[in-house]
């Protein structure tokens, strides 16, 4: 039972936090006091060494921008947007950047596995350089009710399948972040159902919008933003796209992301964003633009309905909303 969970996205860690969970922390981070004494491994101390240096598929950005994508509104400041995130594994506030430069972008592994021709494990660069590379502009909409604007370089879901080669008999594919509680310290919290999952159908995949983001704004994915891989699915709600993905698998089954895990009455596998349909503790109706005083109507789709309301047709018994 995830009780604390259940008050929602945005309290304060400190009231989240009960003593007897506090100090259940503690006496986790006293067991890993022996797992730091490792740390002196060599092997340790160059995977250390690996990870700082610079990002090695930096001279691949900036990459084309693909103007079929188009904005209705400006991009987001890029200090604005690199400030205000969701990254429960570094915390639950919005200012976790700072935290999140603790993770280690490299060594990285990518695992492709379940229902497919030959599971495979894969290096965040040689994945990134057999992609063909584009930069998006999307919009993102965070089921809080409010709203960004990015221009993400990556390369379109619909590649990573073909290169994936799943089974016919495949009707979804979940996706797995990173678990680490030494330097996620959000991930400590085992209140949590870690690692953060998420998951989509084939079809969903494989639509052309969506995209699997390997930069933003010209450059690598700061790492706020969930490097060095991560999920941009602008007609759903933001918790959909799931950061710094480790793991794509296909499966049959319709995986149960980290949310609903967490709170099925909430959030549901669907998620598409409408504007009608509350979340059963605010309205969906509007929507802040971050870095701007300005609300806006929520749109249907989030404004992406031309590309993917054919996908939900005879699908309307589903909870698709939520
Ligand atoms: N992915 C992971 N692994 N952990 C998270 O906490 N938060 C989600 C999504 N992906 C989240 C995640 C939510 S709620 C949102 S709104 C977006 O990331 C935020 O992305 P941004 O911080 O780049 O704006």
């Amino acid at each position: 039972m995830y009780v604390i969970a259940r008050r929602g996205w945005e309290i304060p860690e400190r009231e989240a936090t009960p003593a007897h969970l506090f100090l259940n922390r503690r006496a986790f981070l006293g067991a890993t006091a022996g797992a730091a004494a490792l740390a002196v491994a060599p092997q340790l101390a160059f995977a250390q060494r690996v990870a700082d240096l610079p990002d090695p598929t930096k001279d691949l950005y900036p990459v084309k921008r693909n103007e079929k994508y188009v904005l209705d509104r400006a991009i987001t400041d890029e200090a604005i947007n690199g400030a205000y995130n969701n990254f429960y594994e570094f915390g639950s506030s919005k200012t976790i950047a700072k935290a999140a430069q603790a993770l280690k972008l490299r060594p990285w592994m990518v695992k492709i596995d379940g229902m497919v021709e030959k599971p495979i494990e894969i290096s965040i660069d040689e994945l990134i350089r057999k992609m063909p590379l584009e930069e998006r502009l999307y919009r993102h909409r965070c089921v809080e009710a409010w709203a960004m604007a990015i221009p993400w370089s990556g390369f379109a879901f619909a590649e990573l399948v073909k290169f994936a080669r799943p089974l016919s008999s495949a009707k979804y594919v979940r996706m797995e972040t990173f678990l680490d509680p030494t330097v996620a310290s959000g991930q400590r919290q085992t209140w949590y159902p870690w690692p953060y999952v998420e998951g989509l159908t084939m079809e969903e995949a494989t639509n052309e919008l969506a995209f699997l983001a390997t930069g933003a704004y010209g450059h690598p994915m700061a790492k706020q933003h969930g490097a060095p891989l991560r999920l941009a699915v602008p007609w759903k709600y933001g918790f959909k796209s799931i950061k710094s993905i480790t793991r794509f698998s296909f499966t049959d089954k319709q995986p149960k992301s980290f949310w609903e895990a967490l709170q099925a009455s909430e959030y549901g596998f669907w998620a598409n964003v409408n504007p009608q349909v509350p979340h059963p503790r605010w309205s969906q109706a509007s929507e802040e633009v971050l870095g701007t005083r300005e609300r806006r109507p929520t749109l249907i789709y989030n404004g992406y309905g031309e590309f993917v309301a054919d996908l939900y047709k005879g699908l309307e018994g589903e909870r698709l909303w939520a």
